[in-house]
């Protein structure tokens, strides 16, 4: 079979797809159908944390088989409370929910923030410009690119968007009405774009005083990709709901939105719900993800796989006119560039053997697996500096 000619006709148009077919994965390593070997520096978009066919996600797998693949949540799994137990721990907020991916997070946090609203007569959201919450009509209300909303609008009403770091378009923004505010640490989809401690410091005491909701979206910045376990860990606040997706179960769907108390309570019964969320086999391997990831020394690792990755690439891409700089936080981390389109840039690099990623307009992403280390991340900044100097 023609594997790319069959996807091409068959799937809906709607990926620019790279001119690769994956078969397998080792580690940090993806193969194609021909066995020729790539390093991966984008994770299956944030998703690969532990890499390919890590011996945690396999032996829980192999444990599942002839056990429970799916259990309704009309009843009780073990394997479910204790990943809740896990992962509120971890997270310091106590109540969860589990969804399938990103978009449905954010979707039960808009409908928690237009509930804990609505008894004030609170209705409206704050969301950033360039941020990326999702596709499906109310995460993609609050997602600040206009070419994704082109041509499915009316979208839900009463959002507002915002630059990014910018205090006093937030607080022209801010009305009586203002029910949550959603924000991204960095703005994984919107060019790496990192938020200022001062701003995220102030929206949160500003929100807290209002009461009025802060969610941050963690869906690609969570489970241990900046160096702490949810990256608003940086900044010393607390937000009121987290999203996660991704990386939560471990190259399976799952994603979680986690709250305080007081937001919990006026979910009640009926009010919301999901066939598949917390599913027992994912649960499982989900919370030995989590019990590798959230350990001290291994977040601290990241960190200096991080800084070092930044280092490298800061030194190598010296002197490209065309490389405005390097930002980002712990292994996700942007190149900031003009003049050329960084999916061609993407593009030369893959056919070098690294497979790298874009975000907004100007930016080459790099989301590589957590367990990378240094031999392999200098492999791939020499074949990423390669070609842009070459370029240049
Ligand atoms: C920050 C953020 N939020 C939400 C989403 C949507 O997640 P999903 O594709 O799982 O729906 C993404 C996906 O890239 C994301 O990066």
């Amino acid at each position: 079979m023609d594997v790319k000619e069959v996807t091409e006709k068959h799937h809906l148009n709607v990926y620019k797809r790279f001119n690769l077919i994956l078969k397998e994965g080792k580690g940090v390593k993806l193969f194609d159908d021909r066995g020729r070997e790539y390093i991966d520096f984008l994770s299956g978009i944030g998703v690969n944390a532990l890499g390919y066919n890590h011996e945690i996600v396999i032996s829980v797998l192999r444990e599942g088989i002839g056990k429970l693949l799916h259990v309704s949540n009309l009843f009780y799994t073990e394997e479910l409370a204790h990943l809740l137990k896990k992962l509120s721990e971890v997270s310091g907020l106590p109540k969860i929910f589990f969804t399938n991916s990103g978009t449905e997070s954010n979707e039960l946090a808009i409908k928690m923030v237009r509930r804990y609203g609505s008894s004030k007569g609170k209705f409206e959201i704050i969301a950033l410009k360039n941020s990326f919450h999702g596709r499906t009509m109310g995460s993609l209300s609050i997602t600040g690119r206009e070419k994704y909303h082109r041509g499915f609008k009316p979208l839900l009403n009463g959002v507002k968007f915002v630059p990014l770091n910018d205090r006093n378009a937030f607080l022209d923004a801010f009305t009586s009405e203002t029910a949550g505010v959603f924000l991204e640490t960095i703005q994984g989809e919107g060019g790496m774009r990192l938020i200022d401690r001062d701003y995220i410091s102030f929206v949160r005491e500003f929100t807290k005083e209002k009461d009025v909701l802060l969610v941050i979206d963690e869906v690609q910045t969570g489970m241990g990709r900046t160096g702490k376990f949810l990256s608003f860990m940086h900044f010393d606040i607390k937000p009121d709901i987290v999203t996660m997706a991704k990386a939560l179960g471990g190259g399976l769907p799952m994603g979680a939105v986690l709250t305080r108390e007081k937001v919990a309570e006026v979910m009640d019964y009926g009010s919301h719900g999901c066939t598949f969320g917390g599913n027992p086999l994912i649960a499982k391997i989900s919370l030995s993800v989590l019990e590798f990831i959230s350990r001290k020394e291994f977040l601290s690792e990241v960190n200096i796989k991080g800084e070092y990755l930044k280092m490298k690439l800061t030194e190598k891409l010296k002197g490209i006119p065309f490389v405005k700089g390097i930002g980002g936080m712990g292994l996700m981390v942007g190149i900031y560039i003009d003049e050329f389109k960084p999916r061609e840039i993407a593009e030369k690099i893959l056919d070098r053997g690294v497979i790298v990623g874009t975000s907004g307009e100007d930016t080459i992403r790099l989301l590589p697996p957590l367990i990378i280390n240094k031999g392999e991340i200098d492999k791939g900044v020499e074949v990423i500096s390669g070609v842009l100097k070459e370029l240049s």
